[in-house]
Formats: structure tokens, C-alpha cells, sequence
């Protein structure tokens, strides 16, 4: 058997389980990504435990960034000075080893077999080895890792190895290093960070008996990390463990000789925590405090606890999805990365990429409110709670920048990891306003699916009241009375910059206009903020009067003011390698034609589907289709929505699977720079708004599921109000069922239900006849569907 392979998709389909059978060397960028753990406090990637070969190496620590010129060619007010780049932090997956003077590397000796395999049920990554070295010694490996959803500060890594053959001499050396060597990037792609080499300063390094522990201070933005090591060591009686550190090195060494048949295990233990306030003392009492409870809890305890964390977690968001294997895994692959995003980010930022790479340099865009934050709403409201409580914290920040660009209330960033604008390229980044409405709208989502009126006012009525403002400030009431809001960028990045975009437009619209009713709901704390009847009037006014765009002509929305009039793009002459045309053409040229990167009507669609006509809807569709390429992973996932929506079920299913298998099969041929949050949180939206056609606001949930043909059943969970709901589907019959809390009512395809304790059962109504709608020359996703 040979244990490297160089092509093909490197994991089985299974169902709870990602495995990697032989070690694809080729796929290491990858596969370090799709094993990528995290808690949202800590992301480890994939890497080897001896850590090369490598393609990135990674650990990382929420919002913990270091400061980097942006330089311009030609500069401008307004223009942020600094970015901000998640850094590499103190490495402490490092386990090496030393078999009879020979380092255990793959690349050297014979490697006969090699597969690691991500559990999503117990949330370990296991790797298993037999390895011969070059001198002729036989090993076998067996590695566990976690990092616990329970324990924030910690991860934990169980390291077995067995000699076979004959007796051997080994060294196991575990270790902490910071300011490891990362490989060097430049490959032009503006989405690829900027590496930093050796951004971490030494500021104390301490050994123990079987441990050491190491802080750090960022060169620039001055954070100060701690990160510590212990071990336990179960082995033959003869074991030699000692310790060292160095300023940039902690590190345990165990030495034994084992006979066949014998085994040594190192359970290591390790914390980290970071702060930008607390001093060199308490940072490093705090990750010694909690490798003191992980050591109590022992390895068996903290295996056990993220069992039940995740037992808890699956029971309401587990999907289950009959008729394609493949599919099946890949949205559980999908639920389990957005939780590790989110799970334990506490009031954190929850990034693009989560912590599972070091991709768009780490920075949280509008991806978290509109495609991560209503999943996590019904799956782990605590979690989506606490991103909405980041944006509050930084609300300062955001106001400051309003301020800077002359407009009232708070402009958030583009693109930040602690709160700063960080995009230096304004047409895709300050001026896509609409991340300000996202948030807003984020917030109402997430008071409808739990109820949670104590959040709405301590949490959402700030995030409401200051981003109102914002919208009045940027918009105006033209001479017909219309509300304009000119010179932005919506969610499509191939038109930058222009008049009455309608996603903006309608977002905005629902926050002037949420924002007034909650400050008048809570009229005593919207006073503390400063808002009287008259601001509100002002709100309802603009929201009234918002101008969305209508072409009478062709029947449909334009995406903006005159956008159906631009030329329309040259798909047939556009080859595929000219694919993503961000990266081959000049944005100059894609600005004034009509190329659509990411849903950006269709989106509006989505989330706001009461404006829209089921007739509006379909031509919309059927005319946005055509000219959207989808450079953006953020687009198959609402493309799948509204494609289920107008009826085209089997395209709903193809775009489903591009959403769900992107990571998976490393559709972008990017996975390795991590993985794409947005597009996994969409997978589910995919899932349940989609083929469940669930809709829901304060007063309401209500379902309209249909199912393509390749599939014969699909089951999932969500959080209601209080409630766990699980909703069943086949192609003769809907089921609802209420796992937990109380009656309930419902629609289902409109008709209303009362839900209590049993089932209810209805059938489903004969899918539409549609005509099919067509996508740009040869941008149509991979057809799965039959037929
Ligand atoms: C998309 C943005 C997105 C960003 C991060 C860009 O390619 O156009 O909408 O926020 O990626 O995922």
C-alpha cells in the first residue's frame, strides 16, 4: 500500500466522519484547513503534529493582530493608514520525534500507511501512522487533538507511539515556538495576507518539571500572549522527562526505549490567552490557571465534555439529507466549521476564513452578520448573540469613522479584525455601506428567532439607533420626494459605486425602520440615546420614501440606478481561465458592464422577499442568472435559495452542492489559504430557507418546503423562541415535530398549524412547471442533478 497520493479529492464520504485514507502531499493546504480545529477563541490548523511538511503553518488567536502600513500609490483623506493581520502565534501543536537518531519526517523512509480523520461527532482529529525509518526501525503513531468547546484557553493532544520490530531509542520532543518560519507568499491574489515574519517579542520564558510556558508581546499593537505546555507521560518504567525554554522556545523532552509491542504516550496539555490590558503576571497566571483545570479534567474528561458539548449541539442542528452521500457529509462538515467559528469567539470578532487560516488576513467582513449569524441565531443563539455584542463594542470606533467621512450616527468597517477600517480600496470597501444595514438586520433575525427582548434593547437598539442615523445622514430626499442613496457599493463587487442600489436600498429601508419601532418600544432607553419623536418620524419618512429601482421595460429591478442599461458583458469570448476576472481584468472595465460577481438583487430577494411579486421574483432571477459568474463563494448559496424559491429545484440542488462541496473538493482552488466560512453557513440557509422555504420575523415562522429530484428526504433542526423544532421532509409529505417547549403555531405552505405534542403531518403540493433560466457562457455550476 502506498501512503502518498498526488491528485483527486483527498477525503471518503462518510457520514459523521472527514477522512483522509493516504496522505495527499498535494493537498496539504487544504487538508490543513479542513482539519483545521478551533473554538473561535483558538484555531489550530491541520498541520502534522512534527509540523513539516507544511503548506501554512498555523495557530491562531481570535482578534489577536498585528498592525501593517497600507501603503497607496496615491493616497486620500479618509483613507485607512493601518491594516491589520492575524499573526502565526506561539505554535504548541508541535510534537516531535526522534526514532533511534532519526527525526520521524514522511518525506524521508518508508511511509506505509497515513490517515487522519475528523470526527464531527466528538470534534477530535485522529492520525494514524506506520512508518519505517530510513535506518530500517518499524513505528506506529496514533495522535488525538481537540480544542475544547468547553475549556476556552485550552487544547489538548495525545500522542501514542509503538515500535514494531525490533527495540528502539525514542525521543519524543514537544514544543512551543514562536516566530516559526512561514513559508513565503506572493502570489498576486489581493485575497492571500500579508505574512509577517517575527511578530512576536519575548518577554518571559519558564520551564516546569514537564512543561514551560512563554509570553510574547506583538512587535507593533502591542498584545501581550501567554502560551503554556504540560504533559503527562505514560510509558515504561524507565522515562527521562526534562524541560527547557528559551525565549522563543519551550520545549519537553521524553526519552525511553521501547521493545516491541511497548508503547509511550504523551497527553500534552496546552493554553493560551492573550490581552491587551492585563499585565505580565496575570496573563500568565491566567494559561496557568487553565492548564491547571484541563489537568484536572484530564485528557478522558475533556474528550468527554466536548462529546456532550457537541451531543447537545447536533441534537437540534443536525441535517440529515437522503438520496446523496456526498451532500450528506458536507453539510454536517458545514454546521460543524460555522460552530467552531463562533462557538467560543465571546464577544470577538468571527472572521471570513473563522481561525482556520490565514486567508483575507483574518479580517470579519458583512459575511458574519448576513451569512453566519442567522444559523448560528437558531443553532447557537449565545454564540450569534456575542458577534452582535463585538459590533457593539466597537461602536466608538465606528462612530468615529462616521464622523471622519462627515456622515452621522456609525459607518462599520469593511474590514477589520479589531474594529478599524482596514480595506484600502474604498469602491469595494468604505463604500459598501450596506454591511451597516446587514448589522441591523442581523440584529432583528436574531430577536425573531429567540424572543430575547432583554438583547433587543441592551444590545439592539444601540446597533439600530446609531446605523439609522447613518442611513438618514448618507441618504437625501430628492425633489420628488423619493429617498436616494447615492455614490455606494452593494454586495457585488463587479459595480462599484452607484446610485440607489436596491439590496442597500431595501436593507436600509428595514433599518430606518426597525429602528424606529424598537425605540419605541423601549422609549425610556431610546431617550438615553438621544432619539426623540421627531428623529423617528424622520426614519419612517425615509424608509417610506426609499426609491428602489424599477425598469418597466424589461419587468425587472435593476440592480441599480441605469445598471440594465450598460453593456452587457462579453461572456462568449470570456475563456474560463480568465476566471475570477477580478484577478485578469481591469475593475475599470467590469464597472461599467453588466457582470455580476455575487448575488446582489437575487440577495435582496432572499432577504427581503415581501416586496417582491412571485412574477417579479422569477423574471429577476431568471435575468440575474445570466449575468452572474460567481467569483464570490458568497453567491451559490443564495443563488440555491432563490432558485428554490422560483422553482427551480434541480438547479437549487447544483448550486447547493457547489456551496456545500467548496471546501471539500476545493472548488476555488483557494481552501488552503482556509475555509470559506460564509459559503458553509450558506450551505445550510441553502438547506432550510431553500428546500424548507422557511421564513420567519417576531410574530412567526412559517415553511413552504419542496425537494429535488435527487433526493428523497431531508431533515433539520433549529431553535425557535424558545423551542427546538425539527421539520422533515419527503417528496409526499411534510413533518413537523417539536422536540422541546411550548404548543406552537406554524404555517406550512401558508396554511396555519397548531403544533404541540405530536407530529404534525402534511402533504406536500406537485413541484412548478418552470422554464429554465441560463447562466453565463460557461459559468453554469457542475450539473448533479438527473436528467
Ligand atoms: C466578496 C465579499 C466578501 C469577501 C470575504 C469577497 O470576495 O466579494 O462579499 O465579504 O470576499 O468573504
Amino acid at each position: 500500500m502506498t501512503a502518498a497520493a498526488d491528485s483527486g479529492r483527498p477525503f471518503t464520504v462518510e457520514p459523521w466522519i472527514v477522512r483522509e485514507p493516504v496522505l495527499h502531499l498535494d493537498a496539504m493546504g487544504q487538508t490543513e484547513s479542513v482539519f483545521a480545529l478551533s473554538n473561535g477563541h483558538i484555531g489550530l490548523r491541520g498541520n502534522l503534529d512534527e509540523g513539516e511538511p507544511h503548506a501554512i503553518p498555523g495557530t491562531y488567536l481570535n482578534s489577536l493582530y498585528e498592525r501593517r502600513p497600507l501603503p497607496y500609490a496615491e493616497g486620500g483623506y479618509g483613507y485607512p493608514e493601518s491594516g491589520q493581520t492575524i499573526i502565526n502565534v506561539t505554535n504548541g501543536k508541535l510534537i516531535r520525534l526522534l526514532v533511534d537518531d532519526e527525526p520521524f519526517d514522511l518525506r524521508y523512509g518508508e511511509l506505509r500507511r497515513h490517515e487522519r480523520a475528523l470526527d464531527l461527532q466528538a470534534g477530535i482529529l485522529t492520525r494514524d501512522v506506520e512508518w519505517v525509518s530510513p535506518a530500517g526501525r518499524a513505528v506506529r503513531l496514533h495522535s488525538e487533538r481537540l480544542v475544547s468547546l468547553t475549556q476556552r484557553a485550552i487544547a489538548a493532544i495525545s500522542y501514542e507511539v509503538e515500535v514494531l520490530d525490533e527495540p528502539a531509542l525514542l525521543v519524543v520532543q514537544s514544543e512551543l515556538v514562536a516566530n516559526e518560519q512561514l513559508p513565503a507568499v506572493d502570489d498576486g491574489d489581493p485575497r492571500v495576507e500579508a505574512a509577517l515574519a517575527e511578530p512576536l517579542v519575548a518577554e518571559q520564558h519558564r520551564s516546569g518539571e514537564a512543561g514551560a510556558t512563554l509570553v510574547h508581546q506583538t512587535r507593533v499593537s502591542g498584545l501581550r500572549l501567554a502560551a503554556a505546555m504540560d504533559h503527562e507521560v505514560h510509558g515504561p518504567e524507565r522515562v527521562k522527562v526534562t524541560s527547557e525554554a528559551t525565549e522563543d522556545i519551550g520545549r519537553t523532552t521524553v526519552i525511553t526505549r521501547l521493545k516491541p509491542g511497548e508503547k509511550l504516550r504523551v497527553v500534552k496539555y496546552l493554553a493560551y490567552g492573550w490581552s491587551a490590558r492585563r499585565s505580565l503576571p496575570a496573563v500568565h497566571d491566567q494559561v496557568r490557571a487553565a492548564l491547571a483545570a484541563a489537568r484536572f479534567t484530564g485528557w478522558d474528561g475533556l474528550v468527554a465534555e466536548q462529546r456532550s458539548f457537541l451531543d447537545d449541539f447536533w441534537a437540534t442542528a443536525d441535517i440529515e439529507i437522503d438520496g446523496d452521500a456526498e451532500l450528506q457529509q458536507a453539510a454536517r462538515v458545514a454546521t460543524f466549521h460555522v460552530l467552531q467559528a463562533g462557538a467560543r469567539a465571546e464577544r470577538r470578532a468571527i472572521g471570513a476564513k473563522g481561525l482556520t487560516g490565514n486567508g483575507y488576513d483574518g479580517h470579519t467582513f458583512w459575511d458574519t452578520e448576513t451569512f453566519c449569524l442567522p444559523v448560528l441565531s437558531h443553532l447557537a443563539p449565545d454564540a450569534a448573540a456575542d458577534a452582535l455584542r463585538w459590533r457593539q463594542s466597537i461602536l466608538p470606533l465606528a462612530m468615529e469613522r462616521a464622523q471622519q467621512l462627515g456622515l452621522a450616527g456609525a459607518a462599520f468597517p469593511w474590514r477589520t479584525i479589531r474594529g478599524q477600517e482596514c480595506s484600502g480600496y474604498w469602491p469595494a470597501g468604505t463604500a459598501a455601506f450596506h454591511i451597516n444595514a446587514d448589522i441591523a438586520d442581523a440584529v432583528r433575525r436574531h430577536v425573531a428567532a429567540t424572543g430575547d427582548t432583554a438583547f433587543e434593547c441592551e444590545v439592539g437598539l444601540e446597533l439600530l439607533v446609531h446605523t439609522a442615523r447613518l442611513w438618514r445622514s448618507l441618504g437625501h430626499h430628492d425633489s420628488a420626494g423619493e429617498f436616494r442613496i447615492d455614490g455606494v457599493t452593494g454586495p457585488d463587487e463587479y459595480t462599484a459605486i452607484v446610485d440607489n442600489n436596491a439590496y442597500t436600498n431595501l436593507m436600509a429601508q428595514l433599518n430606518l425602520r426597525y429602528a424606529a419601532e424598537v425605540a419605541a418600544r423601549y422609549p425610556r432607553a431610546a431617550a438615553r440615546l438621544g432619539v426623540n419623536a421627531e428623529e423617528m418620524a424622520s426614519w419612517r419618512d425615509a424608509a417610506r420614501a426609499m426609491r428602489i429601482p424599477y425598469d418597466e421595460s424589461l419587468g425587472v429591478h435593476p440592480q441599480a440606478e441605469g445598471f440594465t442599461d450598460h453593456q452587457r458583458w462579453d461572456f462568449e469570448n470570456t475563456p474560463p481561465e480568465k476566471y475570477p476576472l477580478l484577478l485578469n481584468v481591469p475593475y475599470f472595465d467590469l464597472y461599467r458592464k453588466q457582470v455580476i460577481k455575487q448575488a446582489d438583487l437575487v440577495l435582496a430577494m432572499q432577504l427581503r422577499p415581501e416586496v417582491f411579486s412571485p412574477e417579479q421574483m422569477a423574471r429577476n432571477f431568471a435575468y440575474y442568472e445570466a449575468i452572474t459568474v460567481r467569483d464570490s463563494s458568497l453567491s451559490a448559496a443564495t443563488q440555491a435559495v432563490v432558485a428554490a424559491w422560483t422553482g427551480h429545484l434541480d438547479l437549487a440542488y447544483d448550486y447547493l452542492a457547489e456551496a456545500a462541496l467548496i471546501d471539500l473538493n476545493d472548488l476555488a482552488g483557494n481552501t488552503g489559504n482556509g475555509i470559506h466560512i460564509a459559503s458553509m453557513a450558506g450551505t445550510w440557509s441553502a438547506v432550510v430557507s431553500g428546500f424548507g422555504g422557511m421564513r420567519s420575523d417576531r410574530d412567526g415562522i412559517s415553511f413552504a418546503p419542496q425537494l429535488p429530484s435527487a433526493l428523497s428526504r431531508i431533515s433539520f433542526g433549529l431553535k425557535w423562541q424558545g423551542r427546538q423544532l425539527r421539520v422533515t421532509i419527503t417528496k409526499d409529505e411534510a413533518e413537523y415535530r417539536l422536540v422541546s417547549g411550548p404548543p406552537m403555531r406554524l404555517r406550512h405552505h401558508d396554511e396555519p398549524l397548531a403544533l404541540a405534542d405530536d407530529p404534525v403531518i402534511r402533504p406536500m403540493p406537485p413541484p412548478a412547471v418552470v422554464e429554465p433560466v441560463e447562466q453565463p457562457y460557461g459559468r453554469a455550476p457542475r450539473q448533479r442533478h438527473p436528467g
